[in-house]
């Protein structure tokens, strides 16, 4: 049969459902944070003139930046409003095709550099390209140096995000799905895939190690401030898992936080909390969608991206979300009806000021606290 006369016979029966046990608009309205704050759309934007999505941000050690990685594959840098966004690196030394800001289909060629994090140790800056894993480059920039493309055998597929302990000399890092690419990341969630992985890179001995697999969509990263845990954010399951990396519970994991969105990049406060972005919150109808494996199975027969973004699409919010040492939700900020600010991928606090990342929107959102 026309697998097109069965999705449509499944949506038909889909919308049936909706219309008669609830408000449709509700169905796909967010559902509110309790306690949240509506007050991010009072942030600054800085343009990033000519690109778009940057994933991650990062300052080095002299508080100089931010950096960030953009859609096109170039690692640009902030230098101030009179010189502007200069380049700083790139992840890939075929480039004469990546002059568009936004083309999805060149990733694998252009580069898409996803987490940042600066060794302070020695100034080199490290990446997590989504499609060509672990790469390093000196505080100088240029080409950058692929440091890990896979582990046990397996090629990464989705490297996303990083942390580094100074202490160990390690880097923690995650490949979202060892199947699904970055470009394909509607299919990770929807297929409830689990094959993502978290991986520890010892820098004196460059051996990649497994630390845990069979993760939903592992996504940010980061250490506690003791460095006695590592947070990992799983972005289907809006769940933050915690492993114990030292003390009495070493090896062992459990669950940090369970979030109201879909989490993207965790990065540490200096005062040990942890911000989470939310890529967006959860809805009625991604709530139905995740408990309904059929449901699903639907969906991923529509292999047209853009209709089926379409249909799982909310109306564009931010959401930031900082959680306590103990995994509690002590603060939550938003931008509830999108006005400066959507989709934001990271939040990064520095000298009183919240500096936010987007992996789709063409800006860097200022928000002071
Ligand atoms: C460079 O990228 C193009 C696609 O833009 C590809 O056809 C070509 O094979 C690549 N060259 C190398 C040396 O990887």
């Amino acid at each position: 049969m026309n697998s097109m006369i069965i999705v449509s016979a499944i949506f038909l029966a889909l919308f049936a459902i909706i219309f008669t046990s609830y408000n449709p608009q509700n169905f796909f309205s967010p559902v509110p944070i309790p306690g949240s704050k509506n007050s991010l759309h009072a942030a600054k934007l800085l343009d990033l003139t000519g690109a778009v999505g940057p994933e991650s941000l990062v300052f080095d050690s002299n508080g100089d930046g931010p950096y960030t990685g953009v859609a096109d594959g170039r690692i640009l840098k902030w230098e101030g409003e009179e010189r502007g966004w200069t380049e700083f690196a790139v992840t890939s030394s075929n480039r004469s095709d990546c002059v568009r800001p936004f083309a999805p289909e060149l990733e694998h060629v252009c580069g898409r550099p996803l987490g940042l994090k600066f060794d302070k140790k020695n100034g080199d800056l490290y990446m997590a390209d989504a499609y060509l894993g672990l790469n390093v480059v000196g505080p100088a920039g240029g080409l950058a140096t692929q440091v890990a493309t896979e582990a046990e055998g397996l090629p990464f597929h989705f490297t996303n995000d990083l942390d580094i302990s100074e202490d160990e000399d390690v880097i923690y890092f995650t490949d979202s799905s060892s199947v699904y690419q970055r470009r394909q990341h509607m299919l990770v969630t929807l297929s409830g895939d689990k094959t993502g992985r978290l991986m520890k890179y010892d820098k004196s001995s460059k051996e990649v190690k497994v630390l845990l697999s069979g993760l939903f969509f592992p996504n940010g990263v980061a250490l506690s401030k003791d460095g006695s845990f590592l947070l990992v954010a799983e972005t289907s399951i809006s769940r933050i898992l915690r492993l114990w990396l030292n003390g009495p519970n070493v090896g062992q994991i459990d669950t940090f936080a369970v979030l109201p969105g879909f989490p993207d990049n965790i990065r540490r406060n200096s005062e040990g909390h942890f911000w989470v972005a939310l890529h967006s919150k959860k809805t009625p109808f991604t709530k139905w969608i995740s408990s309904n494996l059929w449901a699903r199975k639907a969906l991923l027969k529509l292999r047209n991206f853009k209709r089926l973004q379409a249909l799982l699409a909310t109306k564009p919010h931010a959401a930031a979300i900082k959680l306590s040492d103990e995994g509690e939700i002590i603060e939550s900020l938003e931008d509830r009806e999108g006005k400066t600010l959507k989709f934001i991928s990271e939040v990064e606090e520095k000298d009183g000021k919240l500096w936010m990342a987007s992996v789709l929107m063409p800006y860097i959102g200022v928000y002071s606290l």
